[in-house]
């Protein structure tokens, strides 16, 4: 194509938007690299639409190829990745530092970043037992069937019976993707495409990660009977929505990275595949919107009416450190479940220590040792229990005390075997308090929390002879308190979304049995605890957001009318916020186990039953409406918020403070200047009964005084909407503290239903 023609006809807007960007989009990333290798870069460029009318010849790919200096590199290999079309208007070409500099002189470039690697959000760690069998919406639910949820990951393990077609319909005539798997594989009814996208290059779609084929199953595995590990605790394992299909797109490689550029190609090709939800666990925590994949790839999906669900992050307890954390997104952290893997260490002054073990001798066998605690020298290496830290230790034939850090928990206790060591007790650490897991051991095992680990190390520092006895109980169900919010769940606040609550909810992420692939593990780790038909135990937030993309399926088969954030409201606004009993949720990382405050918990931990019927709805049908939010983002541009949106806008009369968008949360700061009082605007649906009546009823949070107005919404048609607004004011004299949160709920109640959103006040 002619470049110079085409400049010439640019019409006008775009141009001006040039200009903008110029001037609001160049950001340091060009100075940082001063090497001549070429890397993948992200470029955006305008879209060719407005040409394109008047030169029909020209046609996407040549657009973008016109911004490369030529077709290859030396070596040979093509410059183009990928070229975007849905989810941006752009490619992902290798280029030098010097190049994209040169490029950004050529009329239609808007933004190129260098791009990045994306993390898996789970800690790998297989085990023994147990079925996440556990909710009931399936009863009015077709179980998901004809749903189709993308799973981008680390791709799929075909022939794993989690997979295999229990008697599915074809899949809906709007599927248009395809199945890429290699000879000898085939895709079904139940797994009805498999893609990869790695680096631009060929490769299999075939996991050989494990993640992408635990996080599939547990969101539409089919029902396997009999799935077990290591013979105990049998039963039929099965995903969230067994009767969905699963369309895998592999996007990220051994040692669990992930490009960014990668992870655009596979939205981009979910979306024109046609499918009905996204699942992604894999995150970048605090990665700049307008930089990030995974929020452009959403927000695309957005406007097809495709949401997508992601992991918040495992970088808890600290606070402030999310990934992924916009408002479209249904972001999720991780709680702890009610079962156990028990392991019980009795010392010999009778003290008892209740713990976590996948080490599971059958019959149960108890040992009974003398203890040594290599610790007691006070290094990182004694403490974790490292190679080569136990020498000067008589550990033969002894039960060893290590630290819950650094190396993992299986690794510990190899290193502990090969030096004679002939058990092992782990012990967590201040930050990871009381989360527990259940780790396929190698010698008898107890995982015990930081406060046990207190008491034991005490046990031996005042005993002549101390010795323990480990006993193991199999799995236990019905364990209290559950749920609680596991250690590593990210939490907010979000520094990045201008003050949206978030996760928006929490959801089973600790311990859960899913598929792992046959091969996957061999001589590793995994080996020890596979059963026959391949499933292990993960924990993370990568497996709590499959849960609620499972759910988020079964939901839309029910109400196919739903956007996403109807979807995403009913499942916020009908969580369960106390324990099972009746407590409020516990936060594992607190070792005075306090209650998890809004900012661990979101919304509340899922109930997918509830989330059926909401009632009422926080929904936002015109995708446009996020574009005052983005604009009202601390140093958002128009050309930051173009990348993000695909579209031009004039931000400046368009600003809208967060607190405003029609979220199914409220979070309000009354600002540093100490404002008094903030009110917020939402507006709810009624997805109910035609006629219905609805009261508010309002927990207020300490200290505020909160007036709804008004105070009864009359529906008396379905789809209607009804306005109201929250106003909230400090009732003490003085000013909110920097870090003080104010907690409470707005409920609107008609009836048995309960439409309950979480307010947060902050300084
Ligand atoms: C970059 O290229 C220039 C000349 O093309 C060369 O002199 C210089 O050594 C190169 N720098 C690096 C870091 O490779
Ligand atoms: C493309 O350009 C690079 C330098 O920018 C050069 O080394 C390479 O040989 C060129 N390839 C072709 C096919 O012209
Ligand atoms: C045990 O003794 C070590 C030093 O010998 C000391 O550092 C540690 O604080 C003691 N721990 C407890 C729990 O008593
Ligand atoms: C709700 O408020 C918006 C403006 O904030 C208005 O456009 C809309 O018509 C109102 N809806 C109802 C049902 O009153």
């Amino acid at each position: 194509m002619a470049r110079s023609t085409y400049n010439i006809i640019l019409p006008i807007f775009l141009l001006c938007f040039l200009q903008q960007t110029h001037t609001t989009l160049s950001l340091p990333l060009f100075s940082i690299i001063s090497t001549n290798q070429t890397q993948v870069y992200i470029v955006h460029v305008q879209h060719p639409n407005g040409p394109a009318e008047l030169l029909p010849h020209i046609d996407r790919e040549s657009w973008y190829h016109s911004f490369l200096p030529n077709t290859t590199l030396d070596s040979g290999e093509p410059r183009m990745v990928y070229t975007y079309s849905v989810v941006m208007s752009g490619f992902a070409a290798r280029l030098t530092p010097d190049e994209v500099r040169f490029m950004e002189s050529i009329p239609g470039f808007l933004y190129a970043h260098i791009d990045k690697q994306l993390h898996l959000r789970t800690t790998h760690t297989p085990t023994l037992l147990g079925l996440n069998q556990y909710y009931s919406l399936w009863k009015q639910s077709n179980q998901g069937e004809g749903i189709i949820i993308g799973v981008l990951d680390t791709g799929i393990t075909p022939d794993h019976p989690s997979f295999a077609d229990p008697g599915l319909p074809s899949p809906p005539l709007k599927w248009r993707g395809s199945c890429n798997l290699p000879a000898g594989f085939s895709c079904t009814n139940k797994l009805i495409g498999a893609e990869v996208f790695l680096n631009g290059g060929t490769n299999t779609p075939i996991d050989d990660l494990g993640h992408g084929t635990h996080v599939a199953g547990i969101a539409a595995g089919s029902p396997v009977p009999d799935a077990n590990v290591l013979g105990q605790a049998r039963g039929t394992a099965s995903g969230m929505a067994p009767r969905a299909h699963i369309a895998s797109y592999r996007v990220c490689v051994p040692p669990f990275s992930c490009s960014d550029s990668d992870i655009l190609k596979g939205f981009d090709q979910a979306i024109k595949d046609g499918v009905d939800l996204i699942q992604i666990s894999i995150g970048f925590a605090n990665d700049d919107y307008y930089h990030n994949g995974i929020v452009k790839g959403s927000f695309a999906a957005l406007t097809r009416g495709i949401l997508t669900i992601n992991c918040a992050g495992n970088h808890g307890p600290a606070k402030s450190i999310l990934d992924n954390d916009v408002p479209w997104i249904l972001h999720v952290g991780a709680a702890n479940i009610d079962r156990r893997v028990t392991a019980v260490l009795t010392l010999d002054n009778g003290m008892e220590f209740v713990g976590m073990s996948a080490y599971q001798p059958d019959p149960s066998t108890a040992v009974n040792l003398p203890l040594v605690y290599p610790g007691v020298k006070d290094t990182d290496q004694t403490l974790a229990c490292e190679k080569g830290s136990m020498a000067g230790f008589d550990v033969v034939g002894k039960m060893v005390l290590c630290g819950f850090e650094r190396n993992n928990n299986i690794e510990k206790a190899k290193i502990v075997k090969a030096a004679g060591g002939a058990a092992i007790v782990v012990m967590n650490q201040k930050w990871n308090a009381y989360t527990l897991l259940a780790d396929p051991y190698v010698i008898p095992a107890i995982h015990v929390s930081h406060n046990d680990g207190i008491k034991i190390v005490n046990y031996f520092n005042t005993t002549q002879n101390p010795t323990g006895t480990i006993t193991f109980k199999g799995t236990e169900y019905g364990i209290r308190p559950s749920p609680t919010v596991a250690s590593f769940s990210s939490r907010g606040p979000s520094i990045l979304n201008g003050g949206i609550l978030k996760p928006d909810v929490i959801a089973p992420g600790v311990n859960i049995l899913s598929a792992w692939p046959f091969k996957v593990g061999k001589g590793g780790a995994h080996d020890v605890s596979k059963g026959t038909k391949n499933f292990v135990m993960e924990r993370g937030t990568s497996m709590a957001a499959p849960h609620v993309s499972g759910v988020a399926a079964l939901l839309k088969e029910l109400h196919p009318d739903w956007s996403p954030a109807a979807i995403k409201s009913a499942i916020m606004t009908t969580t369960y916020i106390l324990d099972r009993d009746g407590g409020p949720i516990i936060d594992d990382a607190s070792n005075t186990r306090d209650h998890a405050d809004i900012f661990a918990v979101g919304a509340g931990h899922i109930n997918p039953t509830a989330a059926n019927d909401p009632g009422l709805v926080y929904d936002v049908t015109n995708t446009d409406d996020y574009i005052p939010y983005l604009c009202g983002l601390k140093d958002y541009t128009s050309g930051r918020v173009f990348l993000i949106v695909k579209k031009f806008v004039t931000c400046s009369p368009k600003k809208m403070g967060a607190e405003q968008l029609n979220y199914p949360s409220i979070q309000v700061s009354m600002g540093s200047a100490g404002a008094q009082k903030k009110s917020v605007q939402r507006t709810v649906k009624n997805v109910g009964e035609a006629r219905s009546n609805y009261q508010a009823s309002v927990v207020e949070p300490r200290g505020v005084k909160v007036v709804v107005i008004p105070e009864t919404l009359q529906f008396s048609n379905v789809g209607e909407e009804k306005n109201f607004t929250v106003e909230l004011s400090l009732t003490g004299k003085g000013q909110l503290k920097k870090n003080d949160v104010l907690e409470g709920r707005l409920n609107w109640v008609s009836g048995k239903r309960v439409v309950s959103s979480p307010i947060v006040v902050t300084a």
